[in-house]
């Protein structure tokens, strides 16, 4: 599913992000990226959607070579990864029901196959009765939820989420690993950055650590290993 071999990453700016990552991720697991704040867990989330470049190495998604790709075959990419921020980036002016809708009409489904499907991911979030609302109106954990129903819309094989809970409360929280645990029940690879020493210790998955733009842990079942 994700293959990514000697990867590395240099800004312009000459900071060197990423520095010989090699690692493979196989359909239907669970990743946590942990390390400290710079180590370059979203550089690494980054480049599996091609928001940013390889300097150098390999990197294969879904079978593609990312490193081959051209800019034109990169939405294809996109269709089939969904993401999640730690600030939801809804669009404010648009309802929940609009912001999930957006992502299927860029796909140009039909109306009526739009309709059912969001009102499907807003049922599996928890959010159907909030469909008319805008994002201002919500928490921010019904905020979160609406950017994952947003980025499951389009039944993407992958998910990933930078942070998603790191600008909510601990019982917030909890409910959005919840959604995000049945998510990869039904068997969708989600990879997940994360600073939480409670979550990662306590939904034991695969733990890849990141120190310096190096793998310097990766652990099935693993622990933290940090100090919060
Ligand atoms: N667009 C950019 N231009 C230049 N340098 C960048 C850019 N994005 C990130 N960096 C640098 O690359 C390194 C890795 O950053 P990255 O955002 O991947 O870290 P991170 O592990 O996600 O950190 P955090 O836990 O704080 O989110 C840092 O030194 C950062 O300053
Ligand atoms: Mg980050």
């Amino acid at each position: 599913m994700i293959e990514m071999v000697d990867v590395k990453k240099t800004y312009p700016n000459g900071v060197i992000a990423l520095n010989g990552v090699s690692i493979k991720i196989e359909p239907g697991e669970f990743v946590y990226l942990v390390g400290q704040s710079g180590a370059g867990k979203s550089t690494f989330i980054k480049l599996i959607f091609r928001e940013e470049v390889a300097t150098s190495g390999e990197i294969r998604v879904n079978g593609k070579d990312l490193v081959k790709m051209k800019w034109r075959e990169v939405p294809m990419l996109r269709r089939e990864i969904g993401v999640v921020y730690q600030d939801f980036k809804l669009l404010p002016k648009l309802t929940v029901y609009e912001n999930v809708a957006f992502a299927l009409e860029v796909v140009e489904e039909s109306p009526r196959q739009i309709r059912s499907r969001v009102m499907d991911v807003l049922e599996q979030v928890g959010l159907k009765n909030k469909a008319r609302f805008i994002p201002d109106e919500l928490s921010g954990g019904e905020q979160q939820r609406v950017a994952i129903a947003r980025a499951i819309a389009n039944y993407p094989k992958l998910l990933i989420a930078d942070e998603p809970t790191g600008n909510l409360d601990p019982e917030t929280s909890w409910e959005i690993m919840r959604i995000l645990e049945e998510i990869n029940a039904s068997g969708t690879t989600i990879i997940m950055a994360t600073h939480s020493k409670e979550i990662v210790n306590t939904i034991r998955r695969r733990v890849i650590a990141v120190e310096d733009g190096l793998i310097v842990r990766d652990q099935y079942r693993g622990d933290y290993g940090y100090e919060a």
